[in-house]
């Protein structure tokens, strides 16, 4: 992609050379399926090399930022306005089963504020990148939010609570509520990614509870800078601080908000 910005070259830059890392891996895991034990545990080291691929090279370009992981301790950087927040591989259950659907997540956040995002789905070469003022792009093209304005024409991405996560219960009352009066309800697997595509116009919004910031923070950026409205269940900001979170066109944000927030189990 053509840089727009010097923080944005340095971001997607690193997203890349990570990349390769995954992608090889990944080739690997799926030789490794018909195995009895599975791939997990080389999967989770696939995840930790690419961290470390990106920490070293968003150092070399930003000496002084520090870093906010998930697979890392938090690393304090001199420079205590900007902050690294990075998922190096989201959608770890579809590599793990061989599915190509995962991407690496950079954000950065300044003055606790999500400033810059990079999403990158290696297996398709979709870079999404967005900085505050600056605009969304996919690759080389401009991004907007979808124009839909009925909900029951409009696409939802959401993601589905597991073993060893919270809400089960609140998650199938606000599911009930949107998929009897929606076009449809995907469950693809990477929250960055799915925050991406709202960014894109191809879901005309997305939610999920109980994330971390590391799944989040870039496709916030996407989202507001194609356009989008971006918010917790409860429609305010603390998308961040909860782990929840609606992202939305314009014209759906809020019967969503609504829709969700009233739906209780
Ligand atoms: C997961 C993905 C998934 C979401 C989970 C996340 P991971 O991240 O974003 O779509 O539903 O809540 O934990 O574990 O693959 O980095
Ligand atoms: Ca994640
Ligand atoms: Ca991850």
């Amino acid at each position: 992609m053509q840089p727009r910005s010097a923080l944005l070259n340095v971001m997607t830059a690193a997203a890349q050379k990570a990349a390769r890392g995954l992608i090889r891996d990944f080739g690997e895991t799926e030789n490794l399926q018909v195995s009895k034990k599975g791939p997990a545990d080389f999967v989770s080291n696939a995840d930790k090399k690419a961290e470390k691929t990106l920490v070293y090279e968003l150092s070399k370009a930003r000496p002084n930022f520090g870093f906010l992981l998930e697979e890392g301790d938090e690393i304090i950087g001199s420079d205590t306005s900007n902050r690294w927040i990075i998922d190096p591989l989201d959608g770890t259950t579809n590599f793990l089963h061989g599915l190509p659907h995962f991407s690496i997540s950079i954000a950065l956040e300044r003055d606790g504020i999500p400033f810059a995002g990079v999403v990158y789905e290696p297996v398709t070469d979709q870079m999404f990148a967005a900085e505050n003022g600056i605009g969304a792009y996919l690759n080389n093209r401009r991004l907007r939010v979808s124009a839909r304005t009925k909900f029951e024409e409009s696409l939802f991405a959401t993601g589905i609570p597991f073993a060893g996560r919270d809400g089960h219960d609140r998650f199938l009352a606000q599911l009930k509520s949107v998929m009897g009066v929606s076009a449809g309800v995907r469950r693809f697997g990477s929250a960055a990614l799915d925050l991406a595509n709202v960014a894109a116009g191809r879901f005309e919004g997305f939610w999920e509870i109980g994330l971390q910031p590391w799944d989040i923070a870039a496709g916030i950026v996407l989202v507001r800078e194609a356009g989008g409205f971006v918010t917790d269940i409860g429609g305010g900001n603390a998308m961040m601080e909860s782990g929840d979170i609606i992202a939305a066109n314009s014209n759906l944000h809020g019967l969503l908000q609504k829709t969700l927030s009233a739906a209780k189990d």
